[in-house]
């Protein structure tokens, strides 16, 4: 353990705790993908979370009203027919592009079952051409949005290719993110999977009000750093994006989402995709940590000594950006060591499921 590891750890006394009972959380970025794979994947999600937000990069994308709500009918098919799972509810996403109009964010938000817009900068990530080119194009739609408190969640790195791919969030923070904020001032923006000490620094500074300005952090994020994918050999499960990051960055992220700055909150970013297009010449990126992502995150906490400070994450602080009411309902872990299976059961897809490299110590019970 390193020695900001070891002030983080210092400043929370140590429980021994072997339980840890917590408000079901919600998950507020996930791809759960369509089709078979959609089938496979949901439960995983479904198990541990009362909501997720679901991202809409499909191919193709889901950029209308009408296409949420049948999307949202295939999740809700593809959910358990039993135990927790049954009551699990999609919250809906729309991918936006160079030409949504401000009807379709009025759609949207009478709906009731959308509840936010993705900006992914065209050329970013996983099926991400058909988004933005140019946010000027975006403006009366942004002002719809701002008018309708619809939040913008956001990739946030910019594409140029002449930006270094591991200082693309910290460019796109001054390129991209500052003067949208300073236009729309009333816009409600989630910083999506943010990598960066800049990024922690750039949403806890923020002069912002409440419930305008959030980040999402993963799982995976908080566990490793870009060592994890280079060290030893080439390591395509542990590519996403953003890509890790170095350890500085690692750090800033444990102490952004222990810090209990309602700010920060759960998303995994769980990004599932079929073995061989991950091990592959030119390999997807995506962790899929959906099967334990709970764990994973106790796991991170529990390593900060910051267990006290996992309920607010992962269960108020994105129900109260997204002013939607918290869970009721519980959930249970236990500290066990156990050691991660080597696949999922994922039929003939075979999605590989994310492993932090350790044996875990939290299990859902
Ligand atoms: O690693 C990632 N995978 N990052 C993204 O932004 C997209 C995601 C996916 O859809 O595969
Ligand atoms: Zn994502």
């Amino acid at each position: 353990m390193n020695s900001l590891d070891q002030s983080i750890k210092a400043s929370f006394s140590s429980s021994g705790m072997s339980v840890l009972n917590l408000a079901r959380p919600d998950d507020w970025h996930v791809h759960v993908r369509d089709g078979a794979l959609l089938e496979t994947v949901l439960p995983h999600t479904a198990r541990q979370f009362g909501r997720a937000i679901i991202m809409p990069n499909l191919n193709p994308p889901v950029t209308t009203t009408a296409q949420a709500a049948s999307y949202r009918q295939r999740i809700l098919a593809a959910r358990p027919a039993q135990g927790p799972g049954v009551a699990f509810e999609p919250l809906m996403t729309l991918y936006l592009t160079d030409n949504m109009s401000p009807d379709e964010v009025r759609r949207a938000c009478e709906s009731g079952f959308v509840h936010g817009v993705k900006l992914y900068p065209a050329g970013t990530t996983t099926n991400s051409n058909a988004g933005v080119t140019d946010l000027r194009h975006c403006v009366v739609t942004l002002e719809a949005m701002q008018q309708n408190s619809l939040p913008l969640l956001i990739h946030g790195e910019v594409t140029d290719p002449s930006i270094d791919v591991f200082d693309r969030e910290e460019v796109f923070i001054d390129q991209v993110l500052e003067p949208l904020r300073r236009d729309f001032p009333a816009l409600k923006v989630v910083f999506e999977h943010i990598t960066t000490r800049s990024a922690v620094e750039y949403v806890r500074d923020a002069d912002a009000e409440p419930g305008m300005l959030g980040a999402t952090i993963t799982a995976h994020h908080l566990l490793l750093n870009r060592n994890a994918i280079l060290v030893g050999g080439i390591r395509p499960h542990y590519y996403c994006l953003p890509v890790f990051k170095r350890e500085t960055h690692r750090l800033a992220l444990v102490e952004a989402a222990i810090s209990g700055h309602p700010r920060f909150f759960l998303g995994t970013d769980s990004a599932p995709h079929p073995q061989s297009l991950k091990e592959n010449p030119c390999g997807c990126a995506g962790c899929y940590t959906a099967p334990h992502a709970l764990e994973l995150y106790a796991q991170a906490f529990d390593k900060a000594g910051a267990l006290r400070r996992l309920e607010g994450f992962a269960s108020f602080y994105g129900s109260d950006f997204y002013g939607l009411p918290r869970s009721t309902d519980t959930v249970t872990l236990e500290r066990t060591s156990w050691v991660l299976p080597e696949d999922v059961d994922a039929d003939s897809l075979g999605v590989v499921v994310f492993k932090p490299g350790k044996d875990l110590s939290w299990k859902l019970r």
